[in-house]
Order: C-alpha cells, then sequence, then structure tokens
C-alpha cells in the first residue's frame, strides 16, 4: 500500500523551534456536500399518487427481510419535513446536496405517458428551497427504487428498460433542468444488478445464478447512455449542466507484491466497477477484458454454449463510450486482495464464483456498526489513483462517503473516519488529481436498506420514535462544518 511518506512530512515545519502541522486548503471552488436517496428519507410512500415501487413492495411483503422488519414508508419523513432538511444544509454550511428522485414519484407506473403533477410539484418545492439558499442541487434519476409495474415486466433484465429510463430521464431534465445543473443517472451499478438481479441483498432479490448481473450491467450502460444522449442533446445546449455515472469503489490492494495478487485485485476491480464504468469511461469501450474472457471461460466449464456475460456490439460500444461528464464515487472501505487466501462460498452459485480471490481486512483496522465497513489507511487516495490509472484525467465527485454507528450523538469514530478521508482527499489533490468535490453521506440516518434503521450514517440524528421525527446534530456536524468553513482540516 501507498504511504503517502514525503507528503506527510512536507506538512511539518518548525515555526519559534516547535513543530507545528500545517492544515492544507482544499483549492477553491471545491465542493463540499452531504448525500440522501430518495426512498431511504422521503416517506409518503403511497401519497399523493405516488406509484408502488421494488422497495415498498420488498418491505410488506417480506418484512422478516429487513433486519429490524422497518420499511420506508415513513422514515424521516422528508416529503414533509424538507424545509427542516434545507435549515439543517444551511446550518452545516454545504456547497450542495446530492438526492435522489423517487420514479414512482412522478411517473407512479413508470412510463412517461403517465406523469403524476403532485410528485413533480415536491421535488420543484425541494429543489427551489435548495437554490433559495444557493446550495447547488445534485440528482440522481436512479437511486434502486425501481417502480414495482416495471420490475412486473421484467425491471433491469428487460431490455425495453433502457427506453423507459431514458423516457423517464427527459421527463427530468425537462422539469428540474431550468435549475438543476448536475445529473448522475445511477447510483452503484453492481448494488443494483449483481445484489439485486443474482443476490439477495437488494430489491427484488432475484437470484439468477450468475446470469442476472450481467444482463442488468448491460442494459443498465444502454439506459444510461440513452440518458445522457437526450441531455447532451436537447438540454445541455441551453441548460449548461453536466451529466455523470455514480459507482462504488473499494480501494482493493494487493496482499503481496506476487503477479497472482495484482491480478486478484485486478479482477476484483473489474467485477466491482469496471464492469460497469468501462463501457462509459474506458477509451475503448465495452466491457474490461480479463473479466469477459474469464466469464467466457467459466461459463463454458459450466457446459454453457454460450457466455454468461455476451458483449455489446460494436455501434453499442460507441454509443456508450463517453457519455459521462463526471465520475462519481462512492467509497466506503476497502480490503487486501489475495490469489490464495481464502474463497467465499456463497451458498448458491452466484457471479462472484467467477472470481476466486481472498479478501482479507485486519482486525486493528476500526470497525462501523455495519458489518462490511472499515477503515483502511489512506483508501480515498488509493480508489483516486486506481480510478485516474484506468480513465485518465476523468473529473471526479467523491458522491458519497460515511461510518456507521450506533444511536447516540457522540460519534468519535465518525469524526475520526470523515477526518482521515478528507486527509487522503488531500493527498490525492496534492498529486494533480481531478477530484472537483466531496460528498458526506448521510446528511442524516435514514432507511439502511436490509439493515433497516439498527446502522445510523447521519451528520444528524433522527427520532425515529418521534412522530415529528426530530433531527439533532451530531458531534461530526460540528466537525464538518468546521471543516467546510475553513476549507481545512485542522489539527
Ligand atoms: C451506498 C448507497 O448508495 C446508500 O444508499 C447507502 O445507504 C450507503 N452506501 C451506506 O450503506
Amino acid at each position: 500500500m501507498k504511504i503517502p511518506v514525503l507528503l506527510l512530512c512536507s506538512a511539518v515545519t518548525l515555526t519559534w523551534g516547535v513543530a507545528v502541522k500545517q492544515s492544507r486548503k482544499f483549492p477553491d471552488g471545491f465542493i463540499f456536500g452531504t448525500s440522501t436517496a430518495s426512498y431511504q428519507i422521503e416517506g409518503a410512500w403511497n401519497e399523493d399518487g405516488k406509484g408502488e415501487n421494488i422497495w415498498d413492495y420488498l418491505t410488506h411483503t417480506n418484512p422478516a427481510a429487513i433486519e429490524d422488519q422497518s420499511s420506508g414508508d415513513v422514515a424521516c419523513d422528508s416529503y414533509h419535513k424538507y424545509e427542516r432538511d434545507v435549515e439543517m444544509m444551511r446550518e452545516l454550511g454545504i456547497d450542495s446536496y446530492r438526492f435522489s428522485i423517487a420514479w414512482s414519484r412522478i411517473l407512479p407506473n413508470g412510463l412517461a405517458n403517465n406523469v403524476n403533477e403532485a410528485g413533480v410539484a415536491y421535488y420543484n418545492k425541494l429543489i427551489d428551497e435548495i437554490v433559495k439558499y444557493n446550495i447547488e442541487p445534485m440528482v440522481t434519476l436512479y437511486h434502486w427504487d425501481l417502480p414495482q409495474r416495471l420490475q412486473d415486466m421484467g425491471g433491469w433484465l428487460n431490455p425495453l428498460i433502457a427506453d423507459w429510463f431514458a423516457d423517464y430521464a427527459r421527463v427530468v431534465f425537462d422539469r428540474f433542468g431550468d435549475r438543476v445543473k448536475y445529473f448522475i443517472t445511477f447510483n452503484e451499478g453492481a448494488q443494483i444488478c449483481y445484489e439485486g438481479y443474482d443476490w439477495v441483498t437488494k430489491a427484488p432479490r432475484l437470484n439468477m445464478s450468475g446470469i442476472g448481473e450481467y444482463i442488468c450491467a448491460k442494459n443498465l450502460a444502454l439506459a444510461h447512455a440513452k440518458a445522457y444522449h437526450i441531455y447532451n442533446d436537447d438540454y445541455k445546449p441551453t441548460q449548461g449542466g453536466v451529466c455523470g455515472y455514480t459507482i462504488a469503489v473499494s480501494s482493493f490492494v494487493p496482499l503481496t507484491d506476487s503477479d497472482e495478487d495484482a491480478y486478484a485485485a485486478e479482477l476484483v476491480n473489474q467485477l466491482q466497477w469496471g464492469l460497469y464504468t468501462d463501457p462509459i469511461f474506458s477509451k475503448d469501450g465495452g466491457f474490461p477484458k480479463e473479466l469477459f474472457d474469464l466469464v467466457a471461460k467459466k461459463s463454458a466449464a459450466q457446459g454453457f454454449p454460450r457466455s454468461r456475460l455476451t458483449d455489446f456490439t460494436e455501434e453499442e460500444k460507441a454509443y456508450i463510450r463517453g457519455t459521462g461528464d463526471f465520475f462519481g464515487v462512492n467509497h466506503y472501505s476497502g480490503s487486501f486482495a489475495s490469489a490464495s487466501l481464502y474463497t467465499p462460498q456463497p451458498p448458491v452459485p452466484s457471479p462472484k464464483d467467477d472470481i476466486e480471490i481472498g479478501q482479507f481486512a485486519p482486525d486493528d483496522w476500526p470497525q462501523a456498526a455495519s458489518f462490511w465497513l472499515k477503515q483502511m489507511p489512506d483508501s480515498i487516495y488509493i480508489v483516486l489513483k486506481n480510478i485516474q490509472k484506468r480513465y485518465g484525467d476523468v473529473p471526479i465527485y467523491i458522491t458519497e462517503n460515511g461510518w456507521s454507528t450506533h444511536e447516540g450523538i457522540e460519534d468519535e469514530g465518525r469524526v475520526a473516519y470523515y477526518r482521515a478521508a478528507l486527509e487522503s482527499a488531500l493527498d490525492a489533490l496534492d498529486e494533480g488529481i481531478n477530484l472537483k468535490g466531496y460528498y458526506a453521506w448521510s446528511l442524516m440516518d435514514n432507511f439502511e436498506w436490509m439493515a433497516g434503521y439498527t446502522e445510523r450514517f447521519g451528520l444528524y440524528e433522527v427520532d425515529f420514535e418521534d412522530p415529528e421525527r426530530t433531527r439533532t446534530p451530531r458531534k461530526s456536524a460540528f466537525i464538518y462544518k468546521q471543516i467546510m468553513k475553513t476549507r481545512t482540516i485542522d489539527h
């Protein structure tokens, strides 16, 4: 792992004979923000004409799937309390707020022939309130809450969905693009496709035995590209914004300097994010080569006459390539990758079987409330360098970064995590990485998917027992506010 020894040394100077650590500043124009997502905060699941989505359906039909049997029916009640949310943004002093639009709130059955004006009015009120205080809205079009009607027609496995999504995107650009200048089509491809269609950790929990993720990944890339072209051709010339794509990127570092471990780390990077972002950001487009060849080989060995991962046509490749104005990174954690440590054995076949690598996170790395979240040293620096190595100088926003705790407002662990993360971002900026902004996940506690309300990511604590859903700033909120105000991390 790279340890920026030189940078650490250069941050220490002698003043009057005393060693003083100098604070480094974030560059002018660097954007600080917070992130949320519609299903996790809005509530009002069936109000004012909103249609059912796959998370409504899952939590209502199978409550046991969620750790505390909860749902996002009310969540933070942001549908009614958005003014308080914006007040919190002002208390913090953020430059930008990233939130998502609930597809079925504005198109109840998912299709664009039926626009729910009450849903559009909600987002208009929210956006107006945000821009009134000079906060820049960043809008994610899809953060996992697919209209159930579209899922009934196959969801992300049905190739027609690329057009359904493009039609929805046009409505969003059309109605909100006058005030919104930052759009993100998708939040986290692997979590949509692998966890939803090849595993059971996200709705719709279809386990398609090693093929669902790959079909979904292809449809997602085409859907993204269609939406991007619509924005680029019909809206950007007059509205002047940008349209990007967000993906979860962990820091995988080869455990040793052997070629085998380097290959293991490369493969896991290709599977976690390259599968989704190579078609958009790589020079040649298309799926990552090693992964593509490996899946073909594995498929043949399993007796499939064709690979489970089918290629794009050359025309599709060209259509998708270059359709990202920026790269959004959701970053939380990392591990060492090894060719030989151990192979996680899921109980049923899954595409993860396509790469057999060991992952290892030392016991002395701090552990968050979420089992999957450990604090790896320098991990932001590592992922940003990996992205730069893969895609060159693409503009990058860290669209999520955060730490889970249990209830309580004294959140020392989160404070330490944010400080370390932002130091690591500064290390990358010092080396000329094109990092433009950083969004903390999350503005407030919210519905943490399968973990319900048992894991808390908020700068503000939310009292979910209280019908008012009172929000209280945690210690981390004050620290983040100070960092944003001074554009430095004080020591
Ligand atoms: C990434 C997801 O985008 C977000 O919805 C989730 O709450 C956080 N990770 C924390 O797990």
